[in-house]
């Protein structure tokens, strides 16, 4: 399935070409929809956006869908819509990007996080039942690089304790758990479109929930708390005067964002499928160095492939993760860290008391980590780079000084 690249092979059988990690796929018909947007003259939200929530709905097999201009936006309105205030507190992973736990404190509620499982790194459900409190009103599980949580666990504890779940689904387009799409599993789930995700509109995200009542609400605080959005208010069917009815935000999507949307949204599974190939031909290719794999997908589950992580074996190959990422980087690989566990940046540990030895599995993966390309945008020549620059990184007695 995958394509070959020709010539560029550099000195010692290294690229001469940088590989950007997380390159997105962007095919023809998506650039004629965004030039469509731009000649037609409707450049933000309007029936693209419309099409791009049809077609999200019709994904997930949610009953609503609101676009937004990001995931951390979406994040932010469904703790807005499902009551979260100051003083509340929110479950949520380390393991995770910045906004999961920044957008606990937009509302000012207080995160607080929990460990994870070291094998599928996704919050670990016992700890999450031993941290509640009186004052516990929500929990957000993050789908980590595309795998589900155990979402029937998570939903358990929080029926038990009248808990909110909001799915942080950026990076799990595509998964499925025990037969259900993420993003119907919650009683919200946010996803996200940047430039690395499997779906990309720039910038971008959408929100889903069965409830209509929340769903008019999100529209309502992503567009300035307006009674009626753009669309309404100048299409062809006439001027109509619009109320404030909350100080809202202004988080709507683009339909120049939503151009690309709906194209790539049809791709989702072709994607998805190259993806896997790369996965499995980098499990093979690292069978014998001293790094871990990513745990095998659980039975019943959709794995999204969003991130391979590699985990380093520091402690067999005697060096730490950054000198194998600047060896990678030497080899114009480019690769990302997904993530240093946020209980261990300043503002977490200043405003919070957060500190290392807080949650000890995530912190394993955190100081191991080391996410390579896994982009569908890949040729087998690309594949082939990569592996060949973790094997020159990670075999102990190649290693360059
Ligand atoms: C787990 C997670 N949550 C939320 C976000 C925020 O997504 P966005 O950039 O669309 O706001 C990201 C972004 O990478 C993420 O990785």
């Amino acid at each position: 399935m995958g394509t070959e690249s020709a010539g560029n092979e550099g000195v010692g059988g290294r690229r001469s070409e940088f590989l950007v990690f997380g390159s997105p796929m962007i095919e023809e018909p998506e650039i004629q929809e965004v030039v469509d947007s731009l000649r037609s003259g409707w450049l933000s939200t309007g029936p693209k956006v419309a099409r791009f929530e049809e077609l999200f709905r019709e994904h997930t097999g949610c009953r609503y869908a609101k676009a937004v201009n990001s995931c951390t936006a979406g994040l932010h309105l469904s703790l807005l819509v499902s009551g979260i205030q100051p003083g509340d507190e929110v479950i949520t992973t380390p393991m995770t990007f910045g906004a999961t736990g920044n957008v606990i404190t937009h509302v000012g509620a207080d995160p607080v996080f929990v460990d994870v499982d070291r094998a599928s790194m996704n919050i670990d459900p016992d700890a999450i039942e031993a941290a509640i409190t009186p004052r516990t009103r929500a929990i957000i599980p993050v789908h980590f690089a595309g795998r589900p949580c155990d979402m029937d666990r998570i939903l358990e504890i929080a029926r038990r304790h009248d808990l909110i779940v909001i799915e942080d689904a950026a990076h799990a387009i595509e998964a499925v758990y025990h037969g259900r799409k993420v993003g119907t599993l919650g009683d919200l789930a946010s996803f996200s479109f940047y430039v690395t995700k499997n779906l990309v509109t720039g910038e971008g995200g959408m929100v889903t929930t069965e409830r209509e009542d929340w769903a008019v609400e999100l529209e309502r605080w992503a567009l300035h708390g307006l009674s009626r959005g753009a669309w309404k208010r100048y299409s062809d069917e006439g001027f109509k005067h619009y109320q404030v009815v909350h100080p809202g935000y202004k988080y709507n999507m683009m339909d120049i964002q939503a151009a690309l949307g709906i194209h790539q949204i049809g791709r989702l599974e072709r994607y998805h499928a190259r993806r896997e190939e790369i996965w499995k031909a980098y499990d093979e290719a690292f069978a014998d160095l001293p790094v871990f794999t990513p745990a095998p997908t659980e039975p019943d589950t959709v794995h999204a492939r969003h991130l391979y992580t590699l985990l380093i074996d520091i402690d067999t190959l005697g060096v730490d993760r950054d000198s194998v990422q600047q060896s990678l980087q030497d080899d114009n690989i480019g690769t990302g860290i997904h993530f240093i566990a946020l209980h261990l940046h300043p503002y977490y540990q200043e405003t919070y008391g957060c500190c290392r030895g807080d949650f000890p599995n995530a912190e394993w993966i955190s100081d191991r980590t080391l996410s390579l390309p896994l982009s569908a945008k890949l040729t087998d020549d690309d594949v082939d780079d990569v592996i060949a620059a973790v094997r020159r990184a990670c075999t102990p007695t190649s290693r360059r000084s």
